[in-house]
């Protein structure tokens, strides 16, 4: 479908120049609203999806209504209208789901160029790189190294993740009265989330206690960057062969150059491009990945 834009940063309209159809409205006419029991795939292919999912993006939001129900027509707002016989509206009085717009180059005079097009802006590496773990700036990452060994900080009683109390720092807002120690603050709310965030940090302290026994020579730095490495490795294998299949199926990834076969354990292919931008186009990133969201039981 061919869409033009009346202005950079307005919502994107039809060839008419007419609002496109309310998606929940569309959505709900095609394929109601049913929980159908998945006979193969577990909670954790949910749960792997939301870790890649921040992994690669983050918007923010600012100078956004509290409730863009009423605030319609504020430009960083883009409330969802609720059909009559939508089955929130029929539970509640809503007539009005609140929804508001991420920042976008358009939002800031000094990122903004001459484009049509509106680029959001994400706070996060565009990479598959555990940047939520590792953290995604030189300062994010001081908050989780121990310094030592290669190691990241753990909570020395049990082995957990570190906790802060709240305090002005961005990695625990005023309103969380303890936060664990995560760059990525929006870890740190589903609890199966948590666990994956704490497997990623415990196999680094592995690999990095494996590294040092084996290379007694070692510097901190240089422990930690092969034991990130590694861990890196894995967090990719796992999504692209064992996760992506199972999102979009065995057959699409093959066919379509995501995966290859290898033949044998000591093959691989190399089709890294390094010329290649990596950033997520955003309609994926905060929309299209929203897709998942389908998953969350309950
Ligand atoms: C317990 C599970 C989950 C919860 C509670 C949750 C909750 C949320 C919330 C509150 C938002 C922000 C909504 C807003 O913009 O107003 C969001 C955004 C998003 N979620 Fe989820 N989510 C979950 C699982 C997932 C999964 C499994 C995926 C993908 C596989 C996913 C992908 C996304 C994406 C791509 C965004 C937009 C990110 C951005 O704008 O930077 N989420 N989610």
């Amino acid at each position: 479908m061919v869409h033009i834009i009346s202005v950079p940063h307005a919502p994107t309209r039809s060839v008419t120049g007419s609002l496109l159809p309310n998606a929940r409205l569309l959505s709900l006419s095609l394929y109601g609203e049913r929980t159908i029991a998945d006979s193969f795939r577990t909670l954790m292919t949910m749960q792997w999806g939301q870790l890649v999912a921040h992994d690669l993006s983050q918007f923010t939001h600012q100078d956004v209504p509290a409730d863009c129900c009423r605030n319609f027509n504020h430009k960083m707002c883009y409330p969802i209208r609720l059909h009559p016989l939508d089955p929130i509206a029929l539970k509640s009085d809503e007539i009005c789901l609140n929804f508001s717009r991420s920042l976008s180059d358009k939002n800031s005079r000094h990122l903004s160029d001459n484009s049509i097009y509106a680029e959001k802006i994400s706070f996060t590496t565009a990479f598959l790189d555990l940047a939520s773990i590792y953290g995604n700036s030189v300062s994010e990452s001081k908050q989780v190294r121990l310094y030592r060994d290669g190691l990241l900080k753990v909570d020395r009683r049990k082995g957990f993740l570190p906790i802060i109390k709240s305090n002005k720092n961005f990695m625990c807002p005023a309103q969380n009265r303890y936060c664990y120690v995560m760059p990525d603050n929006r870890n740190q709310f589903i609890p199966t989330l948590i666990i994956l965030h704490r497997i990623f940090v415990k196999e680094h302290n592995r690999l990095a206690n494996l590294l040092l026994r084996l290379n007694p020579h070692y510097s901190d730095e240089r422990i930690f960057q092969e034991a990130r490495k590694i861990n890196v490795a894995q967090l990719q294998k796992i999504t692209y062969y064992d996760w992506l299949p199972l999102m979009i199926g065995h057959n699409y990834v093959y066919k379509n150059g995501l995966l290859y076969h290898v033949r044998s354990p000591g093959n691989y292919v190399s089709d890294y491009n390094e010329y290649m931008t990596a950033a997520p186009y955003a309609e994926y990133a905060a929309a299209a990945f929203r897709y998942s969201h389908h998953q969350i039981p309950g």
